[in-house]
């Protein structure tokens, strides 16, 4: 270890140990909050919150949706991981989404969510996440609150610096984290500083289905961590933070540590496009996946990619430039004028700003200190607007409220230090509890700003809860920043590690919430639209039973006819057209999982009996008073078994079961109307 790491760890953990400290030897100093915090948070019975706030899942791979203030957990959106509350991933018409290149990932990593934004503010018509571990983009429409899309990304290996959203929505955009021989390749790991390679890659975004790769540019090897759009006046710039700019491939955390200064990037995607379609751009074989619900059929199909357009700067002058930051930045942060750049330097004793005029005027007196493959290294002193001084330790991540002041989350000091923009002085601090990440005001990474409350995400939770063993649910904590000082209001648990979150007033959105799927829109193959619409037909060895399910049967519920050695498929419809009414199904013995279905909604079950038998099945979803009514059978007969395929309609349709029968062929037999 060297003598600077020695320092580093040093302070980061004396002060840790002094916060600690703090927080236990004086009194309430754990809890201090606003006097009236309770009834600033109260959201009475039956009422609504103000804001729908969404965080990531981190290491559940997936999204949640809480209120604000009240801190409610509202929903858990299945994104990137199986889901074993409704079937996501595991029922056959949700399964393609969870495809990639590297065949099906059950589980990722979720970390920044983005809302969609037109001119600069959030919309609430998508929003964006990212799968850190198997590079990918997912879209999440907040009509049905369902991911939607999912676009993996080639030439890129944890997807961490991703999504961020254009103003326009034009792009989403994603980072390499990690640097890899692109296209990857077999070679020596000691090799990194020829062969490793970091990507940006530039999404497009504003089509709903069509999310692809617009361009990727190729980046020098080193890790790069966090990113955000330009706005206002920095509108077709993209800021991307980097680390490991000593191109370290082993013990980062000492090697990646040795240079006082790494880089933010700043990217003219403008220009890029420009040097595009002046055909700079090389088309290069990848393998990756787009993967996209039909909105009617509601069936997700994954199509596979073959090709990726890839920009080297050598090629496009004055696309990309670097500006030196302090120390290792990890979050990077432009304000809402567009003018300053903060970068979070987690190493560094100041929080650096640059001016995005400064850099403009830099490049235009070519103020460089030299170059990395081609790309300009503008001088420090020429861009940076001002330095914050004695933030405190471990500065991260920096949000914005509408009246110029910036907020920034210090990890190693457990704190949140408010400060003016211009004048770079520290106007306050609030401890947090404990070790912060992410923060995030509504609309704080925007054009337009929210303000009213920021929410930081804090890694440590320790004594916040009641010991529930040595794992603790992580602690978000809801602090009022409306006034001068900032107050405490509020701790809620959260669910796996919230990285990151966005808010949007839910008055902009919640009317465009969907009550239930149109049946007459359903357009998927198996759909039931009556009661009488079910059957059963054999293809091979494939069983199909189209079922309806409705308060508060199945219909059919008797089944028989199938045999060991079928795969059963199980197509229920929820016929439902009434907001709020789901139904369930689960079979015996079923290895996979069991279904939810919203109303107006066709799912599939896959069931392969082992045994003859009669197995039951149920609705896992408590619909009516007669829930517990909601059941039925299928009988399972040996391999070979004379016993006739039959399902049970409503006596109505029997007679429509004999006539199709009839006209079946031998061992197959349809019914229904289609
Ligand atoms: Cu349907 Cu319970």
């Amino acid at each position: 270890m060297n003598r600077r790491h020695r320092f580093i760890l040093g302070i980061g953990g004396a002060v840790l140990a002094g916060t600690l400290a703090f927080a236990c030897s004086r009194p309430g100093a754990g809890n201090l909050t606003a006097g009236d915090a309770a009834s600033r948070v109260y959201v009475a019975p039956g009422s609504h919150d103000e804001y729908y706030a969404f965080l990531s899942g981190g290491f559940n791979g997936q999204m949640l949706v809480y209120g604000l203030p009240s801190g409610r957990l509202l929903k858990m959106i299945s994104v990137f991981s199986q889901n074993p509350e409704n079937g996501w991933g595991y029922n056959e018409e949700t399964k393609p989404m969870l495809e990639t290149s590297h065949g099906f990932v059950p589980w990722d990593d979720t970390h920044h969510p983005a809302l969609s934004q037109t001119d600069g503010i959030p919309d609430g018509r998508w929003l964006f996440i990212n799968g850190n571990n198997t590079p990918r983009i997912a879209r999440i429409d907040l009509t049905t609150y369902e991911t939607t899309e999912i676009l993996e990304i080639p030439n890129a290996a944890g997807g961490h610096a991703s999504p961020f959203t254009t103003p326009s929505s034009k792009y989403v955009v994603s980072a390499t984290r990690f640097s890899v021989p692109i296209p990857n390749a077999d070679v020596p790991i000691e090799s990194y500083k020829q062969n490793f390679r970091g990507t940006l890659s530039f999404v497009t975004a504003d089509k709903p289905g069509e999310m692809d790769i617009a361009f990727q540019i190729m980046m020098p090897g080193y890790n790069y961590d966090l990113g955000r759009a330009g706005k206002a006046v920095s509108d077709g710039w993209f800021f991307f933070s980097t680390y490991n700019s000593e191109q370290a491939y082993t013990k980062l955390e000492v090697n990646a540590s040795q240079n006082d200064k790494d880089f933010v990037a700043a990217v003219n995607y403008v220009r890029a496009e420009e040097c595009i379609a002046a055909g700079e751009a090389e088309a290069v074989p990848a393998n990756y996946r787009h993967n996209v619900v039909d909105p009617h059929s509601r069936v997700a199909v994954s199509h596979q990619r073959t090709s990726v357009r890839v920009l080297d700067p050598e090629d496009c002058e004055g696309v990309v430039y670097l500006m030196p930051t302090p120390k290792s930045p990890h979050g990077v942060d432009v304000d809402p004028t567009g003018e300053y750049i903060v970068a979070g330097g987690k190493l560094a004793t100041v929080i650096p700003v640059h001016s995005f005029s400064r850099m403009l005027k830099a490049i235009e007196d070519r103020q460089f200190d030299g170059d990395i493959d081609d790309i300009p290294i503008l001088k420090y002193e020429a861009t940076i607007a001002g330095e914050v001084q004695n933030p405190g330790l471990g500065p991260l991540h920096t949000e914005f409220d509408a009246n110029g002041n910036a907020y920034t989350s210090m990890f190693i000091s457990s704190e949140i230090v408010k400060w003016k923009l211009g004048s770079w002085e520290v106007l306050d601090r609030i401890p947090v509890y404990y070790s912060v990440g992410h923060l995030m005001i509504p609309g704080g990474d925007s054009r337009k700003p929210w303000g009213q409350y920021l929410v930081a995400m804090n890694k440590i939770t320790k004594d916040r809860y009641l010991p529930t063993g040595p794992e603790l649910a992580h602690a978000a904590q809801l602090i009022d920043i409306s006034g001068n000082k900032m107050t405490m209001l509020l701790d809620f648990p959260t669910l796996g590690e919230p990285h990151y979150a966005q808010a949007i007033p839910a008055s902009l959105i919640k009317e465009n919430s969907l009550r239930f799927h149109r049946l007459s829109d359903n357009t998927h193959p198996e759909a039931v639209r009556t009661l009488q619409g079910g059957g059963i037909r054999r293809e091979g060895k494939r069983v199909h039973i189209r079922m309806a399910a409705i308060r508060s049967h199945f219909a059919p519920d008797n089944i028989e006819g199938a045999q060991v050695g079928d795969t059963v498929l199980f197509h229920v419809t929820n016929v439902e057209q009434d907001w709020d009414i789901l139904h369930g199904f689960a079979v015996m013995g079923a290895n996979n999982s069991e279904l939810i279905l919203g109303p107006g909604e066709t799912r599939t079950i896959k069931w392969v009996p082992r045994t003859p038998g009669v197995f039951p099945f149920y609705c896992t979803d408590f619909c009516s008073a007669l829930h517990q009514e909601m059941q039925g059978y299928i009988r399972v007969s040996p391999a070979g078994s004379n016993v006739t395929l039959k399902a049970n309609l409503s006596e109505r349709s029997a007679s429509q079961v004999e006539r199709a029968r009839n006209v079946a062929n031998a061992g197959s037999l349809t019914t229904g109307g289609r």
